[in-house]
């Protein structure tokens, strides 16, 4: 089973990111020296994905100029012999190709998928959402699902437990079969149900691979009250259509950098996690939580040197 495609919805207003989402793409946010979108990608390049269609709407080129070759930044830095620089740079369009598809309204995310039906063909492919940030370097998120679907012949989501007060916020899986501790065959989904309605606590988070047959299940799926396509509901549908959906647990971290203490919690976990900030980073932590830090010295104004 040939997975080589997936589709990167960006295309949403990042309301809860607001007032720098008025002009800037959430996808921009930078996680350490880089912008979110590319961890993303990196990630889908480590799975094996070659085609990423990207969903973008108005004030979102952002997203394609950084993707895009910079001819004229390159000549520089081949210039000033800044080598390991230019080989960063340059990865990213030698190793994947990518389309964008303008949503033109923020219609909800199945509809954000709808919108690249003509950019899949009848293959598997696979969803990675830019704002669920999943570290995991020797397995990435993206490469766990392909696996499973490559097993199972069939659709599979990632999922993660949540605390029963957070399953209002997320589309919850009803399990029709458990396979294996992290593996499950669902037999429906609901999505954001009252803690008292929940089918279970596992949540679906932002990476999925899917059947082709989702984009009849989306034209068949009705837009919610607000007007929104639901992915979730269209999953239902395919299952009801008799399509097998799995979900998974899959290892890793995962941030939601949709908000700004998720984007905050991403950058320190992160940094912790990477030897070239890692001692800067724990000195500074440390001395927030003694009585006298530099924080509680009102009288100067200085930067935190150690
Ligand atoms: P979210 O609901 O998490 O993102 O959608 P949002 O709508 O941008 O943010 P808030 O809730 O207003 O703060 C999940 C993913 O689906 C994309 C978003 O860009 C995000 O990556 N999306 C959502 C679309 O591409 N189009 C839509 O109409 C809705």
């Amino acid at each position: 089973m040939d997975i080589s495609k997936a589709i990167i919805p960006a295309a949403g207003l990042g309301t809860r990111f607001l007032p720098f989402t008025k002009s800037v793409p959430k996808e921009m946010l930078p996680l350490l020296n880089k912008p979110a979108i590319q961890c993303i990608v990196e990630e889908g390049i480590k799975s094996d994905v070659k085609n990423f269609v990207i969903i973008t709407s108005k004030n979102k080129q952002a997203i394609a100029n950084h993707l895009d070759m910079d001819a004229e930044l390159e000549q520089l830095l081949k210039e000033r012999n800044k080598n390991t620089l230019l080989e960063a740079l340059n990865r990213i369009h030698r190793e994947a190709q990518f389309t964008y598809i303008r949503q033109p309204e923020p219609l909800g995310l199945g509809h954000a998928i709808w919108t690249a039906r003509h950019s899949i063909g009848k293959e598997y492919f696979g969803i990675l959402l830019p704002d669920d940030i999943i570290t995991s370097p020797a397995n990435p998120g993206l490469l766990q699902l392909i696996r499973i679907a490559r097993q199972e012949r069939a659709s599979v989501l990632a999922i993660q437990e949540v605390p029963a007060e957070c399953v209002s916020s997320y589309g919850i899986v009803k399990i029709k079969k458990q396979i294996t501790p992290k593996l499950f065959q669902i037999a429906d989904l609901v999505e954001k149900p009252l803690a008292k309605d929940a089918p279970s606590n596992l949540a679906v988070i932002g990476r999925y691979v899917l059947s082709h047959k989702i984009f009849s299940a989306l034209e068949e799926a009705t837009p919610y009250a607000v007007g929104e396509l639901q992915l979730t509901d269209a999953i239902s549908t395919m299952i009801k259509n008799n399509e097998k959906v799995f979900a998974y647990k899959i290892q890793g971290i995962r941030y939601d950098i949709g908000t700004p203490i998720g984007w905050l919690k991403a950058n320190i976990g992160m940094a912790l996690q990477d030897p070239t900030y890692t001692v800067h980073l724990k000195n500074f932590l440390a001395d927030l939580d003694s009585p006298d830090s530099f924080m509680f010295e009102s009288s100067k104004i200085f930067e935190h040197l150690k």
